[in-house]
């Protein structure tokens, strides 16, 4: 499962699998009254998760490429998500923030992929 989770190869033929599936989506509803707003071959549809929980179907929908929201009833659900989907993105591609790891020159100039940095 942890090798999985980690796949680049295999997260990018799931994102080209969603891509195809949501082309044909929109092929089939071309004829729909509101077709140009909501079936945009360009553009996924975001994904919501109004029952998110733990968080973990944003955390992937938003893994594979979709624009992702989550929202819960409870509050410490809303603030999982939030430090789960919301948070970490901002941080994306950038070094870590904390005095010791910018003391050190090598951390700062070294790439830093996703939310490694913010990690
Ligand atoms: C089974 S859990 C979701 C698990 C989640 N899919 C995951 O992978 O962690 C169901 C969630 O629905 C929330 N929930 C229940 N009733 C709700 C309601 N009426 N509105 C919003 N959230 C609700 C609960 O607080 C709980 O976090």
């Amino acid at each position: 499962m942890g090798e999985l989770h980690h796949d680049e190869h295999l997260l990018e033929q799931a994102r080209a699998e969603i891509w195809k599936s949501w082309r044909r989506t929109c092929a089939e509803n071309a004829d729909h009254p509101r077709a140009k707003e909501l079936f945009n071959p360009d553009r996924l549809p975001a994904f919501h998760d109004p029952f998110a929980g733990g968080g973990s179907l944003p955390l992937e929908a938003q893994r594979l490429g979709l624009e992702a929201y989550a929202s819960d009833l409870n509050p410490v659900a809303v603030l999982i998500n939030k430090a789960m989907i919301e948070i970490p993105p901002r941080f994306a591609g950038r070094p870590p923030v904390n005095p010791e790891a910018r003391r050190e020159k090598t951390l700062i100039a070294r790439q830093w992929r996703g939310a490694q940095g913010l990690a």
